[in-house]
């Protein structure tokens, strides 16, 4: 899958969210994250991007944004009863209040 990595912090642009055809890029409060396996492999995010946060990995060869990205989906967030899971379309779940404990703990550094 594709997954945003950590220049997205600081950009946010959602230039990525407006392209993907089904809706699979998720608005943490920290930054956006790419559903792992609701993702499939088109590439618009990528040439979109303004500020090149969003890459191709192998899922036989994760990355550590590749890995977060399965525990943002898959762990309890912090404020939250249950994972988020696969709820198959962005849109409708809105930008959530959280996000993985390293992006939240990052949020309140540059506040
Ligand atoms: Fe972030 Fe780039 Fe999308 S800055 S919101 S990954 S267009
Ligand atoms: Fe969407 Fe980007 Fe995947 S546009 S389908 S998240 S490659």
């Amino acid at each position: 899958p594709y997954v945003i990595s950590d220049p997205c912090i600081t950009s946010r642009d959602r230039a990525c969210v407006d392209v993907c055809p089904v809706d699979c890029i998720y608005e943490g409060s920290g930054r956006l994250w790419i559903h792992p396996t609701e993702c499939i492999d088109c590439g618009a995010c990528e040439a979109v991007c303004p500020v090149s946060a969003i890459y191709y990995v192998d899922a036989d060869h994760p990355t550590d944004d590749l890995t977060e990205a399965h525990e943002f989906f898959d762990t309890v967030l912090p404020g939250r009863e249950a994972p988020l899971g696969s709820p198959r379309g962005a849109a409708k779940v809105g930008p959530l209040a959280t996000d993985l404990p390293r992006l939240l703990a990052a949020g309140a550094a540059a506040a």
